[in-house]
């Protein structure tokens, strides 16, 4: 005979959650795994484990009207002709026509030419209305070469190789078939309708020796000009950045777990690939020991939402940031204007990640003709632009407040951690204490 305590309310296991149980009866009832957009959505050591100290007797604070703290920052001084100068280190990431409509990928070049940053092509090519409408234009040159074409190459402001991305370290994109209409097919030469898988690897290398003689191709390409950034997913921070430095980058843009995505796995997402936060001071200390620190400058994505999220990104070492999610939103992704169809779609607007449906209600992740003339993209620009500025005005403000008058003065000397956890990743002391974990240890 069993007991009941009728004092014990019925207990749920930790370990098989609601969401947990959920899954396991979705994957029995259907024989396929999730696939999904955005970014990890479990909690990870982040940004906001870290604080800043912020000036007092030991340290002079700037005057927040009347004294100057620059936001400018140069990418590709290393050995390109052509290095780009942006007025805030806040850069959009490279999204791809296909994941995103054109009026959003138009609404991202019009915003970020107006915060006097730049914007990235992504997988399937460059569209002309952002290379129109964006003032600096990153092309990507990624394993799937769709879109790829010398033409495109030359018409771009800066290059990116995309070794990976921090939602999929080691994996491909997915772009289903909903989602290729002709004007994608087209770009991507792919039959229309049909789902398609992008490569994780790309098709003539099998090693960093190959990473160095594909940049010194695309170098001759360009004639050096353009700047070479090579993207990697957090992975192996200190290792990737130092041989993408060895193969001859300008640029190592650093993207950490909470990276978004338009598409891939959810087993992927939440089980691949390292917190943003424990990326940076790895890639830091590589290029300091190859004496490359601010010579071949490092941008860092992956979950920054805030200017404060910027700053410390900047004080760990960083010399830029780059923005995808955080973009969509301000555009007007996942906004609550739209709730009654995300119902409709069995989501609520903030939780809405099936980018790759191509029904998103807010025009942005979709091909479909009628949606996407819900994205104005001349008011979405300036909404972006209005974040971005927001963004640029808040890193400035810490700044001013630890007494720095350029961002890239910020250093970890700046910070603490509020957890043992950030303490040792973002090699700061835990607050209150002079003590890191693990220090000296990458
Ligand atoms: C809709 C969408 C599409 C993306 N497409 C690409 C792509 O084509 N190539 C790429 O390198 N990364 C792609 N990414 C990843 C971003 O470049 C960037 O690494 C990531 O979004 C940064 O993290 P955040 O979204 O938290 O800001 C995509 C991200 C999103 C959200």
């Amino acid at each position: 005979m069993s007991y009941h305590n009728p004092y014990t309310p019925p207990r749920k296991s930790a370990t098989f959650d609601d969401y947990t149980l959920a899954e396991i009866r979705r994957a029995a009832a259907t024989g396929i795994y999730d696939i999904r957009g955005a970014g990890t959505k479990r909690k990870v050591p982040h940004f906001d484990d870290l604080l800043f100290l912020g000036a007092s007797i030991s340290r002079y604070p700037l005057e927040g009207y009347r004294e100057k703290c620059d936001t400018t920052v140069t990418l590709g001084t290393r050995f390109a002709k052509k290095p780009i100068t942006l007025k805030t280190p806040i850069t959009i990431a490279g999204m791809s026509f296909g994941a995103l409509s054109g009026p959003a990928k138009e609404a991202l070049g019009r915003g970020a030419t107006i915060a006097g940053t730049s914007t990235t092509t992504g997988d399937g090519g460059m569209t002309d209305e952002e290379r129109g409408h964006s003032q600096t234009l990153v092309y990507q040159y990624l394993p799937s070469r769709y879109g790829m074409n010398p033409r495109d190459l030359r018409r771009a402001d800066a290059i990116e190789v995309v070794v990976g991305q921090g939602a999929k370290p080691g994996g491909g994109g997915m772009l289903l078939g909903q989602k290729i209409s002709d004007r994608v097919a087209e770009m991507r030469t792919l039959p229309k309708g049909i789902d398609q898988r992008s490569a994780c690897r790309h098709p003539d290398w099998t090693g960093p020796d190959d990473l160095e003689i594909k940049i010194l191709e695309l170098r001759e390409i360009t004639d050096w000009e353009k700047p070479i950034y090579v993207k990697v997913g957090g992975a192996r921070p200190y290792y990737d950045t130092a041989l993408a430095v060895k193969a001859g980058a300008d640029v190592v843009v650093l993207d950490g777990m909470q990276g978004g995505t338009a598409a891939t796995q959810d087993v992927f997402i939440e089980n691949v690939g390292m917190p943003t936060l424990a990326c940076i001071r790895p890639a830091v200390q590589a290029l300091q020991d190859l004496g490359m620190h601010r010579k071949v400058q490092l941008i860092i994505s992956g979950g920054i939402r805030s200017g404060a999220d910027v700053a410390k990104a900047l004080a760990l070492g960083a010399d830029a940031v780059a923005i995808g999610t955080a973009a969509l939103v301000a555009l007007g992704d996942n906004d609550p204007r739209w709730e009654d169809e995300y119902r409709k779609l069995g989501t609520t607007a903030g939780a809405y990640d099936d980018w790759h449906e191509g029904k998103d209600p807010a025009g942005i992740t979709t091909q479909d003709p009628e949606l996407m003339k819900r994205l104005d993209p001349i008011a979405a620009g300036r909404r972006l632009a209005n974040y971005l500025k927001v963004m640029t005005l808040e890193a400035q403000t810490i700044a001013r407040a630890c007494g720095k008058n350029h961002l890239h003065n910020l250093e970890p000397e700046d910070l603490c951690a509020l957890t043992i956890e950030a303490s040792a990743m973002a090699q700061v002391p835990l607050a209150g204490t002079s003590w890191i974990p693990g220090r000296g240890a990458f």
